[in-house]
């Protein structure tokens, strides 16, 4: 098999990455993978065993059983399994939010997880965003991000976000606090913890348009 094109982004919540991820995935005909989406699939899993994501005994228990499987539709879209169940509706909940992030604490979830993305990189050319795809799943590709922007920033874009899909009641001390707490616990753990590879791009997003992300990204990538 020839050698894919993989292009490994991380960041903070809510810093636009997968916005900008599809957005790139798009421009260049691949496919994007939201790794994001199956630590909230493994959270939602834990719940249902009655499992509370951040014990690490519990969840080594169910690990073995948990199966999370990523689909492509035919329109290109990431369609996240357990078992044969469709759960891609009903990862975006703040619960998930930091289940997932609690999951990810853990080295054997982390494993399991980091495995099926690299063998997701080496049968498609394909763009990853997450918390350890520069610096743990994909450390050997040249295309590298860490994309960002200020907490007020982030936290604003993702009350947006709540209020497009008509979830209101929410004010933005809170969301930013939600944020600040998942950043601390993804940049603490000790186990491959969120941070900025050597020879990534630092991204700040925090006075740039989607569009402008995008165009940026697409410049480095050729200069790459
Ligand atoms: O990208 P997201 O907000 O959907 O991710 C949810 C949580 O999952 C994030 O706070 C930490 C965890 N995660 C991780 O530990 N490693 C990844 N590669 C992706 C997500």
């Amino acid at each position: 098999m020839n050698q894919k094109m993989n292009i490994a982004i991380d960041g903070p919540a809510g810093a636009g990455k997968s916005t900008a991820a599809k957005a790139l995935a798009k421009r260049l005909g691949i496919r994007y993978l939201d790794t994001g989406a199956m630590y909230r699939a493994m959270a939602l899993y834990a719940i249902r065993c009655g499992v509370r994501p951040e014990d690490p005994e519990g969840m080594a228990s169910i690990l073995d059983g948990a199966d999370v499987r990523v689909k492509y539709m035919e329109d290109g879209s990431q369609h996240v399994f357990l078992g044969d169940e469709d759960v891609t509706g009903l990862l975006r909940t703040p619960e998930l939010s930091m289940g997932a992030s609690n999951v990810g604490l853990h080295p054997p979830v982390r494993q399991k997880l980091a495995e099926m993305q690299r063998r997701v990189g080496m049968q498609y050319d394909i763009i990853m965003d997450g918390r350890d795809i520069t610096t743990n799943v994909l450390p050997n590709t040249p295309y590298k991000f860490y994309i960002t922007a200020s907490v007020e920033e982030r936290a604003r874009r993702r009350l947006h976000e709540m209020e497009q899909r008509g979830e209101t009641g929410k004010i933005l001390e809170e969301v930013k606090d939600e944020i600040a707490k998942r950043d601390a616990n993804d940049m603490g753990r000790a186990y491959m913890p969120l941070r900025i590879a050597e020879d990534a791009t630092v991204v700040d997003t925090t006075d740039m348009t989607a569009e402008e992300v995008v165009d940026y990204l697409v410049r480095k990538i050729e200069e790459l």
